[in-house]
């Protein structure tokens, strides 16, 4: 544990799908840290907006009716054992946000710069007492641009789609490659092109492209940046 180490911000930021979630949980769990995915929160705003008929038939959002009802979003995480679980307005929506449907309209729900404002904000205030891993597109060039240790994580659009695909499979969930592919696709071109806070690696972020790692030795890269950089504090 870090009884004798300093406590530090850890911002692992990254394309979808790029196993950065499943790295960053991992990573908080070594070493004892609180884990934040951030992605989870965009999940469940964009969730509220289409339970509440805010995303139109054409996928496009109705900006001023999500701007309008963000005081009455309110999202907190669950600690379930070794998982985390994300709740809206209190109820488990860890599935709901998940789904294809959820991940069709999150990024253009995301741009909006009233919707990233509140949800930096609010993660801002979970890291203030350090000891934390939070993985997203914006933490450490936005949320902590003074977090001590950044990770960008990168993989094939190929690689992540194929990730993905088999995610959802193990979910009982039917997907097609291409159609997850192009979601991808899609989805890193939102995220990069944004206005407010796009998609982009912090010049003080160590990068991994992991598309032909494996898991463990992704895990122990990471671990290693980690007592890396905390020797050198
Ligand atoms: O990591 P993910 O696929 O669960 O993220 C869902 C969406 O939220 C994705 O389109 C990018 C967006 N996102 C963001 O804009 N900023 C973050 N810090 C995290 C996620």
């Amino acid at each position: 544990m870090n009884s004798h180490k300093p406590l530090i911000t850890i911002a692992i930021d990254g394309y979808s799908s790029s196993g950065k979630s499943s790295m960053a949980r991992q990573l908080a769990k070594n070493i004892g840290y609180r884990y934040i995915d951030s992605g989870a929160m965009y999940r469940a705003v964009a969730l509220y907006a289409m339970r509440h008929g805010m995303i139109l038939p054409d996928m496009s959002v109705d900006t001023n009716a999500i701007i309008e009802a963000l005081p009455n979003i309110h999202i907190d995480f669950a600690v379930n054992g070794s998982s985390q679980t994300t709740l809206l307005n209190g109820e488990d929506v860890e599935s709901d946000i998940r789904t294809m449907a959820v991940s069709e309209c999150v990024s253009p729900v995301a741009a909006i710069p009233a919707v990233r404002h509140a949800l930096v904000a609010m993660q801002q205030r979970m890291g203030v007492e350090k000891g934390i891993v939070m993985d997203g597109r914006d933490i450490g060039t936005t949320v902590f641009p003074d977090a001590e240790m950044k990770v960008f994580v990168t993989a094939s659009p190929q690689t992540r789609a194929q990730r993905r695909v088999a995610e959802l499979i193990e979910k009982g969930v039917a997907a097609s490659f291409e159609e997850v592919l192009s979601n991808v696709i899609n989805r890193d071109h939102i995220d990069e092109t944004r206005s407010e806070s796009p998609l982009r690696r912090a010049d003080d972020a160590h990068l991994l492209d992991n598309s032909t790692m494996s898991i463990e030795s992704q895990n122990q890269w990471l671990l290693d940046v980690y007592n890396n950089t905390i020797g050198h504090l």
